[in-house]
């Protein structure tokens, strides 16, 4: 049956709001509540044998498969190289014998990121593919599927598969770190725990889009907009860069905070919005120096942070978007739903194609 938009304005935006039953949904076949522990479709080969991770993807699949590299690296303790796919293969990768090598992709069809997973066949990895489309061919030709299961996603850009990778991803990473012997029992059900608070944390950052509707209008008539973050929030401030260029046609770039002094600091003026992603932790000081930094310079901050953040800097910034506080495991998911919604809303400020942005295709079929 043809997938409606019921109530929903546009595709994308009923995606981001199915996002807290379609990430239930995936962690449903990923981790089992009544033992909290994590339980991953049959594997047929020795996960304890993982010595190096290959991940490969292009786009939003690519953010997701960063995040990733901090989870299996913290918890499994293996080491993760990461590329996008049209890169990936013309660098002449070191391939070694027992390594393996995971595909991340919505529609399982992205050309650069199929031809990187016969590549990495043909090498000897052992091929784990993360896809949203079941039937697709990465699916076919990976020797591990892990399917997302956030139903059919129609908005050209991703949002609700975005999560669900993400939920898959942290599962695969607890899992291999327990075969390791790298992660305990009582770890592992922390985990668990923590991910099974997902779906409400998300429900909590989706009852802001009211507030990010209201500010969207601030962004809407920049030409630039800088985004930062730090540690597994890195690779979310590219998520949020590129969701507003996709959808709005804004310029955006995403930083890692503590990079923006070697650089991007010399486009700061009044005119230019800082999306700053930052939940607070052990990391925020650093954070709330780099603001005072944008400050500095006449810079307007967009803070995005949990109550003690935004009561820690909060005060000044042009707006702050306020999330729940959530287990740093689970903050890349939560931090997604306020840059998805940015994107959206300010993209329905300028009146753009929302669910076709020109130029750009859902899946792209070639190389
Ligand atoms: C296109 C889409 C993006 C998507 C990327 C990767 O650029 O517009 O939203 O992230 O392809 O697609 P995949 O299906 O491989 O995840």
């Amino acid at each position: 049956a043809a997938v409606e938009k019921g109530n929903y304005r546009h595709f994308m935006q009923k995606e981001i709001f199915e996002q807290p039953t379609v990430v239930a949904q995936t962690l449903n076949s990923y981790v089992r509540q009544a033992d909290e522990s994590v339980a991953l479709p049959q594997i047929d080969f020795d996960l304890t044998a993982i010595k190096r991770i290959t991940i490969v993807a292009c786009g939003t699949s690519f953010y997701a498969g960063m995040v990733a590299k901090y989870w299996f690296e913290t918890f499994a303790r293996v080491p993760v190289d990461i590329d996008v796919a049209s890169e990936f293969r013309y660098r002449e990768p070191v391939l070694e014998d027992g390594g393996l090598a995971i595909f991340i992709s919505q529609s399982g069809e992205t050309a650069d990121t199929l031809a990187a997973l016969r590549h990495c066949k043909e090498n000897g990895q052992t091929i784990a593919a993360v896809v949203n489309v079941p039937t697709s061919t990465m699916a076919r030709e990976a020797d591990l599927l892990l399917p997302t299961h956030a139903g059919p996603e129609i908005g050209v850009a991703s949002t609700k598969a975005f999560t669900c990778q993400l939920a898959v991803l942290a599962a695969v990473a607890a899992h291999m770190a327990v075969k390791k012997g790298k992660m305990s029992r009582e770890e592992e059900q922390e985990v668990v725990r923590h991910l099974l608070e997902a779906p409400a944390c998300l429900n909590a950052a989706l009852d802001h889009d009211d507030d990010i509707a209201a500010m969207a209008p601030l962004i809407a008539p920049a030409r630039d907009v800088l985004y930062l973050g730090r540690g597994q929030d890195y690779p979310l401030a590219m998520e949020g860069a590129l969701k507003l260029k996709e959808i709005s046609y804004i310029h955006a770039e995403g930083y890692a905070s503590g990079e923006m002094k070697h650089g991007p600091i010399a486009l700061i003026d009044e005119a230019v919005p800082v999306i700053v992603l930052a939940p607070s932790g052990p990391l925020f000081e650093k954070t709330v120096s780099n603001m005072q930094e944008v400050s500095a310079r006449g810079g307007k901050i967009v803070l995005i942070s949990d109550a003690e953040g935004l009561a820690e800097a909060g005060d000044g910034c042009l707006a702050t978007i306020e999330m729940p506080k959530v287990h740093p495991l689970i903050a890349p998911l939560v931090y997604a739903v306020p840059v998805q919604l940015l994107a959206y809303h300010v993209a329905v400020v300028k009146g753009t194609d929302v669910d076709q942005p020109r130029n750009l295709a859902k899946s792209v079929t070639v190389e």
